[in-house]
């Protein structure tokens, strides 16, 4: 390995240090907002959407100064055939959302029919409070108009990579977040 070569680095969109401060301030406000609802040992369930969540979920629940649980869902929503908005369960919870203050944590929220899925199907489940934080949010791709209640970037529509995104399966481990042509 001569470490010089090798697939060429996507352009940066969001910079690593500007991820680190919104996902800090994000932190602090849900800390903030969750403080006083948290009483009697209750803790916070955050719901990760695997798999592009995962790397956003792991740096947000360790800044967090309330007590708080992980769990992970899993979907998926761009099969083909499938028709706009068809979103399918691949994998539950293991929790009990009954009762439970939840915020489910998303890296992108695109059409919107992922999370739109998500908190109709759990707000089914009678939790005590939901709520929904996604990293970044594409604007110009919305079909359907779904609450966020703790929002990173809007961004535009490119396609985006890194920190947990990918394309085809790369890039996710980026510590930053850039666009990539689709190829074809
Ligand atoms: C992405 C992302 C969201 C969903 C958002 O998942 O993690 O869950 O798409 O899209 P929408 O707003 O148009 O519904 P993806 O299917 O790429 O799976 P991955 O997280 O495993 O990469």
């Amino acid at each position: 390995m001569t470490g010089r070569s090798g697939p060429a680095r996507p352009p940066e969109l969001i910079s690593e240090e500007a991820i680190r401060d919104r996902v800090d301030e994000l932190a602090a406000r849900i800390s903030h907002d969750y403080r006083e609802r948290l009483v009697d040992g209750g803790d916070l369930l955050l719901v990760g959407v695997l798999r592009g969540a995962f790397i956003f979920l792991s740096d947000l629940s360790r800044r967090l100064t309330v007590p708080c649980a992980v769990d992970f869902i899993a979907v998926s929503s761009y099969e083909d055939g499938a028709t706009a908005g068809e979103v399918r369960l691949v994998l539950d919870v293991r929790a009990t959302l009954r009762d439970r203050h939840v915020l489910v944590v998303e890296d992108i929220v695109d059409t919107g029919w992922t999370l739109d899925y998500l908190l109709r199907t759990f707000r089914a489940r009678e939790p005590a409070s939901l709520a929904a934080c996604a990293l970044v949010r594409k604007p110009g791709r919305a079909e359907v108009d779904v609450p966020v209640d703790y929002l990173g970037f809007d961004i535009p529509d490119a396609w985006v990579v890194g920190y947990g995104l990918d394309y085809a399966d790369r890039h996710r481990t980026l510590p930053y977040i850039g666009s990539v042509e689709p190829e074809g």
